[in-house]
């Protein structure tokens, strides 16, 4: 990871979960992290925790909603001014919301899509843009996808959301497609998680926070810092290795 200190890392969704304990890992490994949210006091907190650690890098919060483009796109601008630009990007921020194809809402499938697809696709275009104006030709992008990425569960309340991850899994593989194209050598990978501890299922549930409590108890869940494990081993990765897709499950999920 030494190559990375100094350098400008954004976290998408990083104020709880997953994104939290990614830009934690990235902080300590001395990388200048901009952590995005809604809830922007938690990065702040956890800016805190990561000065108070002794940590060599900076966790920057930024209050963002990924639904509304102009957030994202000042987001960008303040980076620009700034941290002059970004080297690494993470698509983290996602959500599930319980919406059968047969009876859910549309607005909790925009919401879906507008998370965990679009505002995925607008950061992705502005970090490519924010390497290329610079020539950084190292970059990294990688999405955090889900198993639910790959195959289809048997659950009524989950085929939107998992509709969402396949797009996941499609943009990561067209923007590497396009990344050759482009002759550059900024990589894209995606990781795909099965159940992690994670506020997720309390959200996914949050009209019956039991069953959110029981997801997480049938077997020993993968945690948040699992998942940053695996983007510190993608990110420290050889210049000329491409890691395309990791899949990590607790041993006893059933899939
Ligand atoms: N937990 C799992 O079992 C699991 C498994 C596979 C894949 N994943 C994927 O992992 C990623 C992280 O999930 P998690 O488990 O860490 O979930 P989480 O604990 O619910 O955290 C979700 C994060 O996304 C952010 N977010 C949601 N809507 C947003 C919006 N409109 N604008 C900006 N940020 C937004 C949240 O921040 P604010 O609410 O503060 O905005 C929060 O930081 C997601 O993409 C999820 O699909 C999770």
């Amino acid at each position: 990871m030494d190559r990375w200190k100094g350098r400008v890392a954004l976290v998408t969704g990083a104020s709880v979960g997953i994104g939290a304990a990614i830009a934690k890992s990235l902080v300590q490994h001395g990388m200048k992290v901009v952590g995005c949210a809604r809830n922007v006091k938690q990065i702040e907190n956890l800016a805190a925790e990561c000065v108070s650690s002794g940590f060599s890098g900076t966790l920057f919060p930024y209050k963002c909603d990924l639904t509304v483009e102009d957030e994202v796109l000042s987001m960008f601008s303040w980076i620009k001014v700034q941290h002059q630009g970004i080297d690494v990007c993470i698509n983290n921020a996602g959500l599930a919301l319980p919406e059968p194809l047969l009876s859910g809402k549309t607005s909790g499938w925009k919401t879906m899509m507008d998370v965990n697809v679009i505002g995925l696709s607008v950061c992705t275009r502005e970090a490519y843009q924010s390497m290329k104006e610079r020539k950084v030709d190292d970059g990294h992008i990688i999405n955090i996808n889900s198993i639910c990425g790959h195959r289809v569960i048997n659950n009524a309340d989950a085929h939107f959301y998992t509709a969402s991850k396949y797009a996941v899994t499609a943009l990561t593989e067209g923007l590497r497609q396009e990344l050759r194209e482009a002759k550059t050598h900024i990589r894209a990978t995606g990781i795909s998680p099965g159940l992690v501890e994670t506020e997720f299922a309390y959200r996914f549930y949050s009209e019956n926070q039991v069953k959110a409590e029981a997801t997480y108890k049938s077997y020993k869940c993968l945690q948040a810092a699992d998942i940053a494990n695996a983007v510190v081993y993608v990110l420290s990765a050889p210049p000329y290795v491409q890691i395309g897709d990791i899949e990590i499950t607790p041993v006893e999920q059933m899939m």
